[in-house]
């Protein structure tokens, strides 16, 4: 399995490639130049301490990935789709993480999207025929993701239209160690795990921590 990242140069990319690497998938970290794929690539693979990680162009990268993450800025998430939109394939699986929200007087506040919709469900709609969406991996701090060190120890909360994109991911997050992942259900479940994100930005900000996440008692 070869796992791509579109956007894959910032800090939630380095940690999801970084801990998917180190648990032996194949990854690409894809960038819109691909001088800066192949960089930082070399640069996550000095941390692995092996060459495990490729970077590529975005272009490239879809060329060669089954899933692909999308860890772009979330208000850039639909212009990354479109500049790369003839170049997905029937099949792939896009696995989103953003969160739209913003600070405002020290406090993460949700953006609210038209309609209410989910940041994933706007992007949906921008998808070329034949790629599933899913999201997932949202409620996860980068700065936890990026300490290798650090035990995941939560629950990853999954949710897609596509049941078939949804198992995929879970499958794909069962590999993490310490992460128990979660069918969260169709993807209007998003709507609730980008706000749950906003939650733990400010528990984390309120008792000065940077690691708040979830794990669900009871199941
Ligand atoms: N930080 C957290 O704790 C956290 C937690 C959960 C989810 N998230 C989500 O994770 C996502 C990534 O966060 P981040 O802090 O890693 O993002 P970032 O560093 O701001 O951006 C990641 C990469 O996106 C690419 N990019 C930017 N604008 C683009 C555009 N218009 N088209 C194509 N690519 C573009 C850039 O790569 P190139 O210039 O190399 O192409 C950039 O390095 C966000 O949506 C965020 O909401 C973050």
């Amino acid at each position: 399995m070869q796992i791509g990242f579109l956007g894959g140069t910032g800090i939630e990319g380095k940690g999801l490639a970084i801990r998917f690497a180190a648990s032996d998938v194949s990854v690409v970290i894809g960038s819109r130049s691909r001088e800066r794929g192949v960089e930082t690539a070399d640069r996550y693979n000095t941390i692995l301490g092996r060459k495990s990680i490729q970077g590529m162009s975005n272009q490239e990268m879809l060329a060669c990935c089954d899933l692909i993450f999308l860890t772009v800025p979330p208000q850039q998430a639909v212009a990354a789709i479109q500049s790369v939109h003839d170049h997905f394939r029937k099949g792939q699986i896009l696995i989103d993480v953003t969160v739209p929200m913003l600070f405002r007087q020290g406090r993460a506040e949700y953006v609210e999207q038209e309609g209410g919709i989910s940041n994933s469900e706007a992007l949906a709609k921008h998808l070329p025929e034949g790629v599933q969406l899913a999201a997932a991996f949202k409620t996860i701090p980068a700065h936890v993701l990026e300490d290798n060190a650090e035990s995941l120890n939560c629950n990853i909360f999954v949710c897609s239209d596509s049941e078939e994109a949804r198992g995929a991911v879970i499958e794909l997050a069962g590999i993490l160690p310490a992460v128990r992942p979660l069918d969260a259900g169709n993807l209007i479940t998003a709507r609730t795990l980008e706000r749950m994100t906003v939650l733990a930005v400010n528990l984390n900000r309120k008792y000065k921590k940077k690691g708040a996440r979830y794990r669900i008692e009871g199941l």
